[in-house]
């Protein structure tokens, strides 16, 4: 180890990578699978008041650089995330954030509410961006005015320091990431996934019932790349990166691109053992280029 640390929320972690939100569950369903090494926090699958049965199948499609996902949120309520879930993840070796997400700017903070009564989690990413939802998704995040007044009402009713994750598909990023500053919001998360489409030029068949879904590849890297430096220029307060990290070097980039920890997401699905992996190599990259 080289002694080396990242922050967040006044704590200090020897690894910048945390596991973004729905690629992971709730962390504790993957403690002996490796999922955890070398990981600073874990973001849970979005939970929200209700509930959801989420899209109809197929809710994954790969294509040929990357995958599109239309989940539709689906979880089974915050009630049953408090008395029957959290309970479980208690026993993880990491942080746990909730990642929280409504159909109304009430809802946001209900759920909230619920999820005060447990002690497991370190604090809450707020989910103003879902592209697979008819209600309260990309277009509360679109909406700065919107993002201020569920970050307001979040932070009226949290103990806990909370990120709200945005949108890159509509409205202004920077104006959305200084709405959550100013309603309160202790990072932002930079950002949810790229709205995407596949279509069978045969048959013109369109897996997705919803026909566009959320698009995460490596590929995406450069896009993120520049939404951090933007955002960071913007905000007083942490920013999360969200996307295209496949590679430690992809770690150090939003790093130096000003982002305070980096989530790593899809690439989990090829290589269960990304955290450690990204923490070892970026251990070692900067071991690299000490003078
Ligand atoms: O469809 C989903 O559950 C995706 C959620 C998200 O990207 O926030």
């Amino acid at each position: 180890m080289t002694g080396r640390t990242w922050s967040l929320w006044n704590r200090e972690f020897d690894s910048p990578v945390i596991l973004a939100s729905g690629t992971a569950g709730f962390g504790f369903e993957l403690m002996d699978m490796g999922y955890l090494d070398g990981v600073a926090a874990v973001i849970s699958k979005a939970t929200t008041l209700r509930p959801r049965k989420g899209n109809p199948p197929p809710r994954i499609v790969e294509t040929r650089f990357g995958l599109l996902n239309s989940v539709g949120l689906a979880n089974p309520g915050v009630e049953e995330v408090v008395t029957r879930i959290l309970p479980e993840a208690s026993a993880l070796p990491v942080p746990l954030i909730v990642n929280v997400a409504g159909e109304t700017e009430q809802e946001f903070a209900s759920v909230v509410e619920m999820l005060e009564k447990s002690p497991v989690p370190f604090g809450y990413e707020i989910n103003v961006s879902c592209p697979n939802v008819s209600e309260g998704g990309v277009a509360f995040g679109a909406s700065p005015s919107t993002v201020e007044r569920v970050s307001r009402l979040v932070g009226q009713t949290s103990s806990r320091p909370f990120s709200v994750k945005l949108t890159p598909n509509e409205g202004s990023i920077t104006e959305s990431a200084l709405a959550a500053q100013e309603g309160g919001a202790g990072a932002v998360t930079v950002c949810n996934t790229f709205l995407g489409m596949t279509v069978d030029w045969r048959t013109g068949m369109i897996p997705l019932e919803r026909k566009v879904g959320g698009y995460s590849s490596p590929a995406l890297l450069p896009l993120t790349v520049a939404r951090v430096h933007i955002t960071c220029q913007a905000v007083d307060i942490p920013v999360l990166a969200s996307g295209g990290v496949s590679r430690p070097e992809d770690v150090l980039e939003l790093l130096a691109a000003g982002a305070s920890m980096v989530q790593v997401g899809t690439w989990l699905m090829r290589r269960p053992g990304s955290g450690a992996e990204l923490r070892d190599g970026v251990l070692e990259l900067l071991e690299d280029v000490s003078p």
